[in-house]
């Protein structure tokens, strides 16, 4: 057995995370291990590659107990992990990045010339083209994503630990990765893959393993995996699948012209959204989505273009202005720009609402709705006073989303909604983005998955560098068709309305 454990127990203030779990996985096999958001997968993950330590229960490497004093201990064992949100220094070149803790040297001196050659070609086999040299901070979100994998496959590990790597990533980058595990399972590697991309889970997984409130589920044989089954280890029952509610467009609520980012300023975007209707936006990684979304918020200053809502033209710039015309965007980057880690849950979700009223709400009113959207959305966390930091991926981001929808916009700008969101959360937001539609919201959202956006589209508007490629109506979403436009082949038929 390349890792193994036995009657691992965590508790946090206030939280039992883990009770008495058992985990394996051989060398050559991948084990998924899947559960509901807050079910206790990172914290097992963080435990078995020494950056966590249990409070009882033993890890046991090729069969040989250990205790972990740190994660380059673990490292040093031969096990790697690829955090679910990666603590990056944005200032380290992105070879430093990679090389972090393992630098190359020439007698006393740094090799930065083998780094940056060494990052390239690991990078390339990710599938990114970017200069080694450049700071991390320059790379978006998924990009960033490629490059934690990028430092865990530097250090050949004998286990790979991958805590939900796809999840700012689209089929594309995702298709390459599995590739990539695929070689490193006949390599002979043992691989823990966290995912809520069920689809991946049947795809590369030997072996499923579920937790469940902190508690082992059972597991699956590769021949018992089905979505089905999977659902079955993380929930424990069925549920019902949200039918989407018929909707009438109304008026435009959102109308863009000749909008140009900085990051592609030869491309002009031109769109409109009316009320009630949701709109997705497909395309690579790269290919200028957020950078769309970015700018009509007035994070990133629009180098042209007129926006207006509801027939208004946006007065003044920046995130206040957009959001006191009524504007809200869900930021995909949940840790840096979505939520301010140190508050509390109530704190986050009262942001923008304190925001707009220019004073701050009573204790009152912040717990009350504290507890509305913590129960709307069904933020899994003991209390509302915890602090946003300590709650677990998923259910951060039910928060940011919270967070926005408590503001009431009339213009929903999403990027990434679910990411890291189990299956049955994810389920209850595409209800609820339903309902808001319906009740005369319009909706504009990113998203890397095409599941996601058949799920919840009226119409997708493909990105091809910074460009609107292609729209499609509902009836015409195809799979094929939308990767001609994300990679900027022309279709032959008439499907490119303007
Ligand atoms: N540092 C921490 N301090 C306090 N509580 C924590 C901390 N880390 C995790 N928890 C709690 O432990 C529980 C398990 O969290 P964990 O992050 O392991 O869940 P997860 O299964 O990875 O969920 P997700 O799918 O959302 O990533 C949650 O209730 C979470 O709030
Ligand atoms: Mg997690």
């Amino acid at each position: 057995m390349a890792l193994a454990a036995r009657g691992i127990d965590k508790a946090f203030a206030g939280v039992h995370a883990l009770r008495g779990v058992d985990f394996e996985v051989r060398a050559g096999e991948v084990v998924a291990l899947v559960g509901e958001n807050g079910a206790g997968k990172s914290t097992l993950l963080q435990i078995l590659s020494g950056s966590l330590a249990a409070d009882a229960g033993q890890v046991r490497v090729d069969g040989e107990a250990v205790t972990f004093r740190g994660p380059a201990d673990a490292m040093a064992r031969g096990i790697a992990r690829v955090a679910q949100e990666p603590q990056q220094c944005l200032q380290l070149s992105i070879a430093a990045a990679v090389f972090l803790g393992a630098e190359l040297r020439r007698g006393w001196l740094l090799d930065d010339a083998a780094m940056v050659a060494a990052s390239r070609t690991l990078l390339a086999r990710l599938g990114l083209d970017v200069d080694p040299q450049q700071p991390v901070g320059s790379l978006a979100t998924g990009q960033r994503q490629l490059l934690e994998i990028a430092r865990a496959l530097r250090a050949e590990a004998k286990v790979l630990i991958l805590d939900e790597p796809t999840s700012s990533l689209t089929d594309v980058e995702a298709e390459r990765l599995f590739a990539i595990v695929d070689d490193l399972r006949a390599a002979g590697t043992a691989i823990v893959y966290v995912s809520h991309r069920l689809g991946e889970v049947q795809r590369l997984a030997d072996r499923v393993v579920g937790l469940r409130d902190g508690r082992n589920s059972g597991e699956l044989a590769r021949d018992q995996i089905s979505h089905q089954s999977i659902v079955g280890l993380m929930v424990g029952r069925e549920f019902a699948h949200a039918t989407r509610q018929p909707r009438a467009p109304g008026e435009v609520l959102l109308s863009v012209r000749g909008l140009v980012t900085s990051a592609w300023p030869q491309a002009r975007v031109d769109l409109q959204v009316r009320a009630g209707e949701v709109v997705g936006v497909a395309g690579l990684l790269g290919a200028g989505r957020s950078e769309i979304l970015r700018a009509l918020f007035g994070v990133d200053a629009p180098l042209a273009g007129t926006i207006e809502v509801a027939g208004q033209p946006l007065h003044g710039r920046g995130p206040a202005a957009a959001a006191a015309a009524g504007l809200a965007l869900v930021p995909e980057d949940r840790q840096h720009q979505g939520l301010v880690l140190g508050h509390s849950v109530a704190d986050n979700l009262s942001l923008p609402t304190l925001h707009r009223r220019g004073w701050r709400v009573a204790p009152q009113r912040e717990r009350e709705l504290a507890a509305h959207w913590c129960r709307e959305l069904d933020v899994r966390a003991a209390s509302p006073a915890l602090r946003v930091g300590s709650l677990s991926g998923g259910n951060q981001q039910k928060v940011v989303l919270g967070k926005w929808l408590a503001a009431a916009p009339r213009v929903l700008l999403l990027d990434e909604p679910t990411r890291g969101v189990d299956v049955g959360a994810r389920g209850e937001i595409y209800a609820r983005l339903d309902a808001l539609a319906a009740a005369g919201l319009a909706v504009l959202f990113v998203s890397s998955e095409l599941e996601e956006v058949f799920a919840l589209a009226d119409r997708v508007l493909v990105v091809h560098q910074g460009r609107i490629t292609g729209a499609l109506p509902r009836d015409r979403f195809s799979e094929q068709t939308i990767m001609l436009l994300a990679t900027g082949q022309s279709l032959d038929s008439d499907e490119v309305p303007a």
